[in-house]
């Protein structure tokens, strides 16, 4: 299962990024709102740092100008990835730039219908929003199994992209179910390596070791 780091702070992604824990990245206008810099400036940055796709989401809503602003984003770097929100638009504009042969992530999508259109479109990614649907009382792990199901009832090969990841156990979830991709915040990336377990484990060694007053270096 590939890691897309979801933000635009460049530290986090180097740090992560180092670790070989990032696959891609995806942003929002959100998260370019909090990085406080330019989404052009910003998005190059981060495309020179990771090599893999890089999504970078249109702000119109008429399909042709969601295809002029993707034509221009995609010219920051070949890893650009354009995302387009899922309405009858994004459809559009979906199948004509995956047609000119550029990555398309298909975002907001909220039920099994809408990844289905997607799929059909030619998109590269489907983002299902795991959290935004917790948050309404729905269960965003049954989003992503009846996808993976669809998907692989048809062999479509439009990857599902599971998005608006809050927990650790989303992740766990996601890629039980068999999710392509996860992409989520760098503290939720961060925090799968904790266990109380290793912290108490960890503790208990210390303290025995400092009983036998030995030093390694
Ligand atoms: C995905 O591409 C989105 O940027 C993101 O996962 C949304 O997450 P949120 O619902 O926590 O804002």
């Amino acid at each position: 299962m590939k890691f897309f780091v979801d933000t635009a702070e460049i530290d986090a992604i180097a740090e992560l990024n180092d670790l070989g824990m990032v696959d891609g990245v995806t942003t929002n206008p959100s998260l370019i709102l909090k990085s406080g810099r330019d989404i052009i400036e910003v998005t190059r940055e981060i495309c020179e740092l990771v090599s893999g796709p890089v999504s970078a989401e249109v702000v119109a809503t008429k399909a042709e100008d969601m295809i002029a602003e993707g034509r221009k984003l995609a010219e920051i770097a070949p890893n650009i990835t354009v995302k387009l929100p899922l309405t009858w638009d994004g459809l559009k504009a979906c199948k004509t730039l995956s047609g000119e042969g550029k990555m398309v992530n298909v975002t907001l999508c909220f039920s099994a219908n809408q990844a289905l259109l997607a799929a059909k479109a030619g998109a590269t990614f489907i983002s299902p929003f795991i959290g935004r649907l917790d948050d309404v009382n729905i269960d965003g792990m049954d989003l992503i199994a009846d996808i993976r199901q669809i998907y692989d009832n048809f062999g479509f090969d439009t990857q599902i992209l599971a998005a608006s990841i809050r927990t650790v156990n989303h992740v766990t979830q996601s890629a039980l179910i068999g999710a392509d991709v996860i992409t989520a915040p760098p503290n939720v990336i961060k925090s799968l390596a904790n266990h109380p377990l290793t912290d108490k484990g960890l503790e208990q060694f210390m303290s025995d070791w400092a009983k036998t007053g030995q030093k390694i270096l």
